[in-house]
């Protein structure tokens, strides 16, 4: 499904800070599979991530999705492409707080074109499986960090993506929301999604189908669980 080949990934390029943060990267994610990412801060997880879902180009080194070399694409098109097929899950949730539950999760569907009558219908059910049903009309302050979390879950899910991503979705919540988001992860999973989420909580390790770590830009253990 997504082929990465020897991503290098360079910042400050030219310059006397230049530094060299993904040293050669290089491995396959086949549909279906639950991918965790994991590693020490500052290794590398978040670049490897926004290599693989488009928000970055690597320096050297290609993603390939399908047939198509997306990491050439213009950004336009590569833009478009992850409105389309990708869900993007982040540690602060990333709502937008002037939109209410409901808008925010049928904005990305109203871009792609849907129809407002459907993207506001899909919206609704998809928040209904998130058991955020009885809160669409409630802003993001209005919501705690956990019903905020459900809430951008919703909102990456109602597109039916090809790929859902996750930057450490449980980074800023407690214990029992933690473990409820990562159930919800299990759950898509179960239900058919590939998944790729970066933890670097122990507890969560094991969650996926493949735990790939990363140290000082290197993959050092690549294992299927
Ligand atoms: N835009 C940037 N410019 C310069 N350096 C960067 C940039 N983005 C990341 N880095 C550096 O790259 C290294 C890896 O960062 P990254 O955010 O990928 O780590 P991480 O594994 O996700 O860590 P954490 O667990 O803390 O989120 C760090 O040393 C970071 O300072
Ligand atoms: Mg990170």
């Amino acid at each position: 499904m997504i082929k990465v080949q020897n991503i290098i990934k360079k910042f400050g390029v030219g310059t006397e800070t230049e530094i060299e943060v993904l040293k050669g990267i290089s491995f396959d994610i086949r549909a279906g599979e639950y991918v965790i990412l994991s590693g020490k801060s500052g290794a590398g997880k978040s670049t490897l991530l926004y290599q693989l879902s488009l928000l970055d180009t690597p320096t050297e080194g290609s993603v390939n999705i399908g047939q198509v070399e997306v990491s050439n694409l213009s950004e336009a098109k590569r833009s478009r492409y992850r409105l389309e097929k990708f869900g993007f899950i982040f540690q602060s949730y990333a709502l937008n707080k002037d939109l209410t539950a409901l808008e925010n999760v049928a904005l990305p569907l109203l871009s792609m074109g849907m129809a407002r009558k459907d993207a506001y219908e899909k919206s609704k059910a998809s928040l209904d499986e998130l058991g955020m049903g009885d809160r669409v009309e409630n802003y993001p302050e209005q919501l705690s960090g956990g019903e905020q979390q459900r809430v951008s879950i919703a909102r990456a899910i109602a597109k039916e993506p090809h790929i859902l991503f996750a930057d450490e979705p449980t980074a800023s919540l407690d214990l029992a929301n933690s473990d409820q988001v990562m159930d919800i992860l299990d759950r898509l999973h179960a239900a058919g999604m590939t998944i790729v989420a970066i933890t670097h909580e122990e507890q969560y390790k094991d969650r996926g189908t493949r735990l790939i770590e990363l140290s000082d830009g290197k993959i050092i253990r690549d294992t299927d669980a």
